[in-house]
């Protein structure tokens, strides 16, 4: 986490989709609480490879790092493969070192069923080291576990579990990975060492699926490596209110990137039905843990309260047969009541 206040600026980036319905948006949404607030906007995607051959443009990764800050919206990425391209937003946590993604699960939408989980999932390594390869008919896939990984990212957990009052439970699979699991559970119990105020815990990865599915109200915060902590917090947006409401920040030592989980859902893109409140709450976040300004993202989060109570539904959260709003409506909703 950053160690000082870090500048008011932001690197936009809208990507391919809804991305360029959702963005503006959150953007909208940002200025209006922090009126200072200075904005670039930089283009990624799929759109950006096909007229130029790079998916990443130099111009936007310097945007990015001149702001300190990036909001990015969804790339559309083939399932094929395409010579030439890669995820910009797979490469641009690469280059940004955002180690530690920042996955918060609440349930805003009745029936309530208690979840208020903070997933801290580690970002760069574990099962997404890269390194796989095939001997014959065997695949082998490297999974990298570091003391300096670990470290970096359970440092982060430990302050959002101290600041927030959250109990911590340490996400590993110990009894089978003795050695991977096993260096990233001691490393971790080390970093609880220095945090003698915050509760801790542990639970093997399948049982945290059972019980988080069983009981939504189980877990506080899960602090997991790279892979289990994808796995858990898809399962923990799904018990939340859905992909277009599922917020998500990566924070590194010097830079921050908030993104919603979702992607650029080319079923509805253009419709102007997509709905903007996973954006708006991802750019809470930066306003939160990056710049530091908790007076900001509170307001952000008491007006997507209110516009919810209100009744305002985009369709993907309304019930059937009942009446539905668009991307605008909403955030012409949001920006009124702020
Ligand atoms: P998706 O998240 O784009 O869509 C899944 C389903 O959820 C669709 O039915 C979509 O309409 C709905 N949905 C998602 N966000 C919504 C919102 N804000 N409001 C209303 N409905 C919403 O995932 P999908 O369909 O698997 O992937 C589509 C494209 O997005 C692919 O090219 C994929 O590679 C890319 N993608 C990009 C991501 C990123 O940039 N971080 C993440 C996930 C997928
Ligand atoms: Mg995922």
């Amino acid at each position: 986490m950053p160690e000082t206040r870090p500048p008011l600026r932001l690197c936009a980036i809208a990507g391919d989709g809804i991305g360029r319905e959702v963005i503006p948006a959150a953007v909208d949404v940002l200025q209006a609480v922090l009126p200072d607030l200075q904005v670039t906007w930089a283009r990624a995607g799929w759109d950006v490879f096909r007229e130029t051959g790079n998916a990443l443009p130099n111009e936007t990764v310097a945007a990015a790092r001149a702001a300190r800050a990036v909001l990015f919206g969804a790339t559309s990425s083939p399932s094929h493969r395409v010579p030439g391209y890669q995820s910009p937003i797979v490469s641009l946590r690469r280059l940004l070192d955002t180690f530690a993604n920042l996955r918060p699960a609440r349930r805003r939408l009745p029936p309530d069923n208690g979840l208020n989980l903070l997933v801290v999932r580690e970002n760069t390594e574990g099962a997404y080291s890269r390194r796989e390869r095939l001997e014959g008919d065997t695949a082998i896939a490297e999974r990298i576990i570091t003391r300096r990984g670990s470290q970096r990212v359970a440092r982060v957990a430990f302050e959002l579990a101290a600041a927030s009052g959250r109990r911590l439970t340490i996400v590993h699979k110990a009894n089978v990975r003795p050695v991977s699991d096993g260096l990233w559970r001691e490393t971790c119990l080390a970093v609880a060492a220095q945090w003698p105020r915050v509760v801790v815990d542990e639970v093997l990865v399948d049982a945290a699926a059972y019980h988080l599915t069983r009981d939504p109200r189980r877990f506080q915060l899960l602090l997991a490596p790279n892979l289990y902590g994808d796995i858990l917090s898809d399962l923990a947006s799904a018990l939340a209110d859905g992909l277009g409401m599922a917020p998500s920040l990566s924070l590194g030592t010097d830079y921050g990137l908030a993104e919603p989980v979702h992607g650029s859902a080319p079923d509805i893109a253009g419709q102007g039905i997509a709905n903007p409140i996973a954006a708006v709450l991802s750019a809470a976040m930066l306003a939160r843990h990056w710049w530091q300004r908790p007076d900001a993202a509170q307001r952000i989060e008491n007006t997507v309260a209110q516009v919810l109570a209100d009744g305002l539904r985009t369709p993907d959260i309304a019930k059937p047969n009942t009446p539905t709003v668009g991307t605008a409506q909403i955030t012409h909703a949001l920006l009124e009541r702020l």
